[in-house]
């Protein structure tokens, strides 16, 4: 792959089935006033029937008139979210801990189009279809009943990072669409809200409506169904202020992964032997990961961070039948971060639901590791992202 920034169309993975949810707590609809965000990422083409991403002048037009839209960037966790306690209110069986990235993000437009006979949704510029059109639909039906509205709306989402590779693009797809949603059916819902919508669209999405270091709260002690619901979002981590980190991202493969996270979550949960004790060690990696971070130990979030997603993988290996997402040239990368910590660099790596293999190290010793791992894995494409701002709305109704 030649270029280091990748243009794809959203692909989700089948719609969940909808149910009802609790009203979100009146407030406003969030923003984060640090993105790098992303007027030339909504001005990309219009083309006709693509409603709300255009020149900015169209964007106040849309202002009143039931139009909104949104910019997200994906999370990376570093304490894996692997595995639902409860399927239909996409409740986790753990607490996770992710990091927001200033790369890759997501702008999505909601209008309303009350005249019409359905939702319609784009993604990438395409119409989309059966289930991805489904799942998106099913979430704009969860807004709708939130909203106490009716009307269908058009969608037209642009996702700036490989999809269904493990990179996180149903997370800043998922928290786009919720605050661009919310704030076009005129759904007042502040960033708590906001998290717990979009944990219904994707559960990793809850994590992205926040800047930088973000952790999910499974909500244990509220049991399952609407009770947990309202307490299971994410909250902004805070981290000691000399803790500069980057995270080397190599892509050693953009395609869409063979088995979607959810099948594969469900396939581990019910099979593998190793899944329950991985839940009880990211449970002590959680709290050990807080402690790591507020203290500005580089080194120790690493080891925690290395060492939860390796035993994630671990837990799908042992499934049956196994999921094996690590590709060769993964394990290439892997060995790649050893030889780098015998340089006497903190570098130290995680991956998700696909062959891609994100590192964290410093942020002044990023451009070093990303050279090494360019060197060893030269067919990938290594991408250099830094923490980034959380989900906001840059243009429309709520703004
Ligand atoms: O939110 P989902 O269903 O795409 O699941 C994400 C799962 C992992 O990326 C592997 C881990 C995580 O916490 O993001």
């Amino acid at each position: 792959m030649a270029a280091d920034r990748h243009t794809t169309t959203t692909a989700p993975a089948p719609a969940p089935p909808s149910a009802p949810a609790t009203s979100p707590a009146p407030a406003t609809v969030p923003g984060s006033a640090t993105g790098p965000a992303t007027a030339s990422a909504a001005a990309q083409g219009v083309a006709a029937g693509r409603v709300c991403l255009g020149e900015p002048q169209l964007w106040a037009a849309a202002a009143g008139s039931g139009c909104a839209v949104a910019v997200a960037h994906p999370n990376i966790a570093l304490i894996k979210y692997w595995g639902k306690r409860d399927e239909e209110w996409v409740l986790p069986a753990a607490d996770s801990l992710s990091l927001t990235l200033d790369v890759f993000p997501t702008t999505t437009g909601v209008r309303l189009a009350p005249q019409a006979a359905g939702d319609r949704v784009l993604l990438g510029g395409q119409e989309a279809t059966g289930p991805a059109q489904a799942r998106v639909a099913d979430f704009l039906h969860l807004v709708r009943e939130l909203a106490g509205r009716r009307e269908p709306a058009v969608v037209d989402s642009r996702n700036t990072v490989p999809t269904g590779a493990g990179l996180a693009s149903s997370a800043s797809g998922f928290a786009a669409l919720a605050v661009a949603a919310a704030a076009a059916y005129g759904l007042a819902a502040d960033p708590a809200a906001l998290s717990r919508l979009a944990r219904r669209g994707s559960g990793s999405a809850c994590r992205s409506l926040f800047g930088g270091f973000a952790q999910w709260h499974a909500a244990l002690d509220a049991g399952g169904g609407a009770a947990a619901d309202r307490v299971s979002l994410a909250e902004p981590v805070p981290a000691a202020a000399g803790l500069e980190v980057a995270l080397v991202i190599v892509v050693v493969n953009a395609g869409p992964k063979a088995v979607s996270s959810r099948a594969a979550m469900r396939r581990t949960v019910a099979t593998s032997p190793l899944y329950r004790p991985w839940v009880a060690s990211s449970v002590q990696d959680l709290t050990q990961m807080r402690a790591a971070l507020a203290a500005g130990d580089l080194n120790a979030v690493g080891e925690i961070t290395e060492r939860n997603a390796l035993g994630m993988h671990a837990t799908m290996l042992a499934a049956r039948p196994a999921v094996r997402y690590l590709a060769p040239a993964s394990l290439t990368a892997l060995d790649a971060v050893l030889a780098l910590r015998e340089r006497g660099l903190a570098a130290y790596a995680t991956m998700d639901a696909g062959p891609n293999v994100k590192v964290l190290c410093a942020a002044g010793q990023a451009s070093q590791v990303a050279a090494a791992l360019r060197e060893a894995v030269p067919q990938a494409s290594v991408v250099v992202a830094r923490p980034g701002p959380g989900a906001r709305l840059v243009a429309g109704d709520g703004r």
